[in-house]
């Protein structure tokens, strides 16, 4: 065959981008390995001694198992950390920390986060999602209280922790904005003046921030990193999320979520394939770095609970049998299902209980009343009598925040 001479110089010029490239990405490549050998060899000190651990089968995510093999001893110390990552040209206020709310109940528990990073003097933005229909004047209705604490929160928010506060809209136009269900993770993606975000399932406490912080700043921007829902990595979960906001991927998703009702996590799964979207082993080497309290029940002889605080970075606080941390469950209901492992349980009930006093001290709330499955049953109340009980626990939620 014979080629033109434009076709020879095409030919030529396709062939040095394409060695350039090439010569760009490994240079990038080769950057990016050392970058993370080095990270390695500063975070190492942070892996603790033996844990012992829960089953794999049931616990899929927890790293116990891995860390039950002996770590070597400290090789240096946590100052030699900071000071690797003050080096690093790292720009921050790219990177955050953002929770997304979807109804009142889960503010305090939002702005719970936020204070821990705070608290633990997490060098990443804050963000707040709310709904942007919490700003709109209720003039004519009856004012909802839940509503004054909730804006009460959120401003305590911004001025004590450095919160920005992004109000959304319903992931589907048109949406009911008073219903949670109308709003979505996929909002995550409309915030593209970040490079990188995480978002972690609440409620739950943030027992160290650093391990999240090295996987803020030192991953690689992909559409979404999630945990496996399972060792064989089949699945995402969207437990813990690391996102790279974009224009193009909040506009799939809200597409995608227009043509059917469906959960964020049947939404996550659809649009972002596995292996792509699940979080490298090199971030998985960081710790538990999200961590279910429930997973606590399945510890074995010899758990080590220093070794267990040391190693987390976060709890998600959720017991299947229980309502949440924010509401008030009668003693005997917790002891039938705590931890049977005696450290383990000490644990468990030491989460719990700093929970409740975290909420007081940053929120002002108390726990909110709960009655047990089979309570609810047995007790019918009128109408009327339900209504003076919202009034009244409601009353108690605005006469904390005006205390505060
Ligand atoms: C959006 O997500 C898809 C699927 O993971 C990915 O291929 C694409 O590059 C992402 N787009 C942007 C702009 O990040
Ligand atoms: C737990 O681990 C810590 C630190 O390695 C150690 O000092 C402590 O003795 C261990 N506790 C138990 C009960 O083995």
């Amino acid at each position: 065959m014979l080629l033109t001479g434009g076709q020879v110089s095409m030919a030529i010029s396709s062939t040095i981008v394409f060695t350039f490239t090439s010569l760009l990405f490994l240079s990038g490549y080769v950057l990016q390995q050392k970058t993370v050998h080095s990270l390695q060899a500063a975070i190492k000190p942070r892996l603790p001694k033996p844990l012992p651990a829960p089953t794999p089968e049931t616990v899929p995510l927890n790293l116990n198992v891995k860390w039950a093999r002996p770590v070597g001893s400290r090789p240096g110390s946590d100052a030699d950390f900071e000071q690797y990552i003050s080096e690093q040209n790292i720009d921050w206020s790219r990177l955050g920390y953002v929770q997304l709310v979807k109804e009142h109940v889960e503010v305090c528990s939002a702005m719970m986060l936020f204070g821990d990073l705070y608290r633990l003097k997490s060098p990443a933005k804050r963000v707040l999602l709310f709904p942007r229909a919490w700003l709109e004047d209720a003039t004519g209705k009856v004012v909802d209280p839940y509503l004054g604490t909730s804006r009460r929160l959120l401003r305590m928010a911004a001025r004590r922790y450095g919160v920005v506060l992004m109000p959304m809209e319903p992931i589907i136009e048109g949406a009911d904005s008073s219903l949670p269900s109308s709003y979505s993770l996929a909002s995550l993606f409309s915030l593209i003046d970040y490079e990188r975000i995480i978002h972690l399932s609440s409620p739950g406490l943030l027992l160290d921030s650093s391990p999240l912080d090295s996987l803020l700043a030192f991953s690689k921007s992909e559409p979404v990193a999630g945990l496996p829902a399972s060792a064989e990595r089949r699945e995402l979960l969207t437990s813990l999320l690391l996102i790279h906001p974009s224009v193009e991927n909040y506009s799939r998703l809200r597409k995608l979520r227009l043509t059917q009702p469906m959960t964020d996590l049947d939404l996550f799964r659809k649009s972002f394939p596995v292996p792509d979207s699940l979080l490298s082993a090199w971030s998985m080497s960081l710790g538990n770095l999200f961590y279910e309290s429930t997973w606590l029940r399945n510890s074995i002889e010899g758990f080590n609970s220093t070794i267990f605080t040391e190693a987390t970075a976060y709890v998600h606080l959720s017991d299947p049998e229980l309502p949440g941390p924010e509401y008030d469950v009668p003693y005997y209901d917790r002891v039938r299902i705590r931890p049977k492992n005696e450290e383990a349980r000490v644990v468990w009930e030491k989460l719990y209980e700093t929970f409740r006093q975290r909420r007081m001290e940053i929120c002002g709330l108390d726990l909110e009343t709960w009655n047990s499955p089979v309570l609810q049953a047995e007790t019918i109340m009128d109408e009327s009598e339900v209504v003076a009980e919202e009034g009244r626990v409601a009353g108690e939620i605005v006469q904390h925040a005006q205390n505060l």
